[in-house]
């Protein structure tokens, strides 16, 4: 029998724990199968859902139950100024690494740039500046082809966007950039955190060498690519702050430690001395 939409989402609600997140949650799902707005969900509570919609969302919301991330039952996650597509092949954005973008805009702006983003995932980061700064060329790179074809459906719609698929910077050769930002995986294979973090891909979240082996791989292989005045900027774990900053620094960089705004250090800003 068909219900309205207050009965589907009292019964997702329920079945999710009813508590003020469980209905945030239900009334997200809710509008992600019957393509309602939040407000139109709320404002029309008698209308009906169709059984076809209702089964989906009992379907969606048992894999919620299960600890499915939401970005990746409604397929999108906002970042900085847009909506991005998420798939299991991505990592799920995070608000923390919007402080790259704030960093990178907050620079003195002398001019169109060249900017490789190093494993883009979605495309955030790459797709932000894009639309950001429409003279500058942004490179958004990944090894995961499946990632990096997500990137290219959220960047569509950019003309200064283009992608290729490497391993960090070992695929370009002969160009010089003027900046190259990068949220890589830094988590140690062995943090506890990571049992939290299964549904999305590994290849995203950990690096060897406790964290840092690709940190180090992207400070090292930066230096030969970046102009004279150009800058590298990574974020980093919080407490992976001083090993970075004395990686930049055995790079030739002069680094600047940043904070997100809960107070963590998350990234460093490294530019290139003139002596490199
Ligand atoms: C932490 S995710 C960041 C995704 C996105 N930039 C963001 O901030 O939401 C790290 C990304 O690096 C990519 N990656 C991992 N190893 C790589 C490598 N050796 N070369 C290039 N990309 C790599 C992963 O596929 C993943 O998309």
């Amino acid at each position: 029998m068909a219900k309205t939409i207050a009965e589907a989402l009292l019964e997702a609600s329920a079945a999710l724990g009813n508590k003020p997140d469980h209905r945030r949650d239900a009334a997200l799902l809710l509008g992600h199968v019957t393509g309602l707005s939040r407000s139109e969900v709320i404002a029309h509570p008698e209308a009906l859902i169709c059984n076809a919609q209702l089964t989906r969302l009992q379907a969606m919301t048992a894999r919620r139950r299960q600890g499915h991330p939401m970005a990746y039952l409604i397929g999108t996650q906002a970042f900085w100024d847009l909506d991005f597509k998420v798939t299991p092949d991505t990592l799920i954005p995070r608000p923390e690494t919007e402080l790259l973008i704030e960093i990178i805009l907050s620079q003195p702006d002398t001019g169109p740039k060249t900017v490789i983003d190093l494993g883009t995932g979605s495309g955030t980061i790459a797709v932000s500046l894009a639309a950001a700064r429409p003279d500058w060329l942004v490179i958004a790179t990944d090894a995961s082809i499946e990632a990096l074809r997500i990137a290219q459906q959220n960047g569509a719609s950019f003309n200064n966007l283009i992608f290729v698929a490497g391993d960090w910077l070992t695929c370009f050769d002969g160009i010089t950039v003027d900046i190259i930002v990068a949220n890589p995986p830094y988590i140690d294979p062995l943090d506890p955190h990571l049992a939290a973090l299964v549904f999305e891909p590994q290849s995203a979240l950990v690096a060897q060498d406790s964290g840092y082996a690709d940190l180090k791989a992207i400070i090292h292989q930066s230096t030969r690519l970046l102009t004279q005045n150009g800058y590298l900027l990574l974020e980093h774990g919080y407490t992976q702050q001083g090993t970075v900053l004395s990686e930049m620094r055995l790079a030739g960089y002069d680094p600047i430690a940043h904070c997100d705004l809960a107070g963590n250090p998350r990234a460093v800003i490294g530019h290139r001395k003139e002596t490199l």
